[in-house]
C-alpha cells in the first residue's frame, strides 16, 4: 500500500473506529503498516481505557475436555495429555490466594469437562463470589439454562473465543462442533448480562487476512467487551503439530486494528504471544492491549494444562509472576489496575 493511503486509512480508523472489510484486509495484509497501526492503537488505548493494565488471575481447574479441536493439546484424542481436575475446595483456595495477592478478578478456565455440572459450578461460583472477587468463567459451550444458573449464582463475565468466523474452517478444525451453536452461546451470554469476551486464533491453516478482517467486524457486531487474540502455537501432540506458528507481526496488526475498531474493549496481551516471542506482552501492551492474565494455578496442574508447548511462565510461581508483571508494567510507565477493570462505556 502507498504510504499516503496507509496513513489515511489508519487515521480514519483511529477517528471513526470503523473500516470496511476491504480496508481492514488491506491494512492487515500490509507488513509495513505494523508500527503506525500500533502507535495509533496506543493513542486510542490511552484515550479510551487509560494507562492501567488490569491483571486477571487465571485458575486452570480442569484439563479434561470432551471436544477435539485440531490445534489444542487438551483435545480428547490426545492420549498423552495428563488429565487433572481440581476439587471445588482447591479451586476456592486458589481464588482466595489470588484475592490475597491483590487480583480483583479471577478467571476460572477449563476444557469442556462434564464432571463440572452446572450444579457443581453454581456452588463454586457462589463461594468464590463471597470473597468479593469479580468472576470470569471460561468453560466452553453450555445451554442457555446453564449459563443463566451460573449468572444468577454471581458469575460476572464469560470468555468464549469464536476462534475463526470462517464457518467452514471452524467446523473443520473443531470437528463435531457447530459454528451456529458457538454464535448462539455468545448471544445467550450477552443477553444474560455477562461481560463477554471472545477472540480468534491467528495462523490457522487456510485462514486469510480477509477472514481475520471478518473476525474483527464480528467482534464489533456482537459488541464484544473483551477480545483475546493468540497466534497458533503448534502442538506436536495434535494434528496441527507440523503447521508453522502464527505470524507475530500479523498478530500485532490484528490487535492494533481491534483497538482502533473497538476502542473501549479490554484486550489482553496473551500468554501464547509471550510463548512465541519473549517480551511480546510488553510490545502488545504498547500496541493496543491493556490486560494480562497471569496464571495463578499451582504445582502439577500448572504444567498439565498444556494447550500448547513451552507455555510462558509454567515453571514460575504465581507470586513470582505477580511481582514480575507489576515490575514490567511499571517499567513501561503504566500502572497496575486497581478496580475490577470492567468494560468502560464512554457513551
Ligand atoms: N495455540 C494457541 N492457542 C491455542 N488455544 C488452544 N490451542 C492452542 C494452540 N495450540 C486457544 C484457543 C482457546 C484458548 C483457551 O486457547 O483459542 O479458545
Ligand atoms: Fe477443548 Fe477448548 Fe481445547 Fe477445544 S480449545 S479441545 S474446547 S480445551
Ligand atoms: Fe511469569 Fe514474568 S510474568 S515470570
Amino acid at each position: 500500500m502507498e504510504e499516503r493511503s496507509r496513513h489515511a486509512l489508519i487515521e480514519k480508523a483511529a477517528c471513526d473506529h470503523w473500516l470496511t472489510r476491504e480496508e481492514l484486509s488491506a491494512l492487515l495484509a500490509d507488513e509495513e503498516a505494523e508500527k503506525e497501526l500500533a502507535a495509533a492503537a496506543d493513542r486510542v488505548r490511552r484515550a479510551y481505557v487509560g494507562d492501567e493494565v488490569h491483571l486477571r488471575g487465571l485458575i486452570e481447574f480442569s484439563s479434561y475436555c470432551r471436544q477435539n479441536c485440531l490445534y489444542c493439546g487438551l483435545r480428547r484424542d490426545n492420549k498423552n495429555a495428563e488429565r487433572y481436575r481440581l476439587s471445588p475446595e482447591a479451586i476456592v483456595v486458589l481464588a482466595k490466594k489470588a484475592k490475597a495477592a491483590g487480583y480483583p478478578t479471577v478467571v476460572m478456565q477449563s476444557g469442556e469437562d462434564a464432571w463440572f455440572t452446572a450444579e457443581r459450578l453454581v456452588d463454586i461460583v457462589r463461594e468464590v463470589k463471597t470473597l468479593g472477587l469479580t468472576l470470569t468463567l471460561s468453560i466452553g459451550e453450555r445451554t442457555a439454562d446453564e449459563y443463566r444458573a451460573l449468572r444468577e449464582a454471581g458469575a460476572d463475565r464469560f470468555l468464549l473465543r469464536i476462534e475463526t468466523t470462517d464457518r467452514e474452517l471452524y467446523e473443520r478444525l473443531d470437528p463435531g462442533m457447530s459454528f451456529d451453536n458457538r454464535v448462539r452461546c455468545l448471544a445467550d451470554l450477552k443477553a444474560l448480562g455477562y461481560e463477554v469476551g471472545t477472540g480468534c486464533l491467528v495462523g490457522l491453516p487456510g485462514q486469510t487476512v480477509d477472514s481475520l478482517a471478518q473476525d474483527i467486524l464480528f467482534f464489533r457486531e456482537i459488541d464484544a467487551d473483551m477480545v483475546g487474540i493468540g497466534p497458533l502455537v503448534p502442538n506436536g501432540e495434535t494434528p496441527l503439530g507440523n503447521e508453522p506458528p502464527g505470524d507475530m507481526r500479523l498478530v500485532r496488526r490484528v490487535v492494533s486494528a481491534i483497538r482502533l475498531l473497538l476502542p473501549e474493549a479490554n484486550i489482553p496481551a496473551t500468554t501464547a504471544m509471550e510463548t512465541l516471542q519473549p517480551g511480546a506482552r510488553e510490545i502488545m501492551l504498547q500496541s493496543g492491549a491493556n490486560v494480562m492474565m497471569p496464571n495463578v494455578t499451582e504445582g502439577e496442574a500448572r504444567k498439565k494444562y498444556a494447550l500448547y508447548p513451552g507455555k510462558a511462565c509454567v515453571a514460575d510461581t504465581p507470586e513470582h509472576c505477580r511481582a514480575c508483571m507489576e515490575g514490567r508494567i511499571r517499567a513501561m510507565g503504566r500502572t497496575v489496575g486497581t478496580g475490577a477493570g470492567g468494560r468502560r462505556r464512554n457513551n
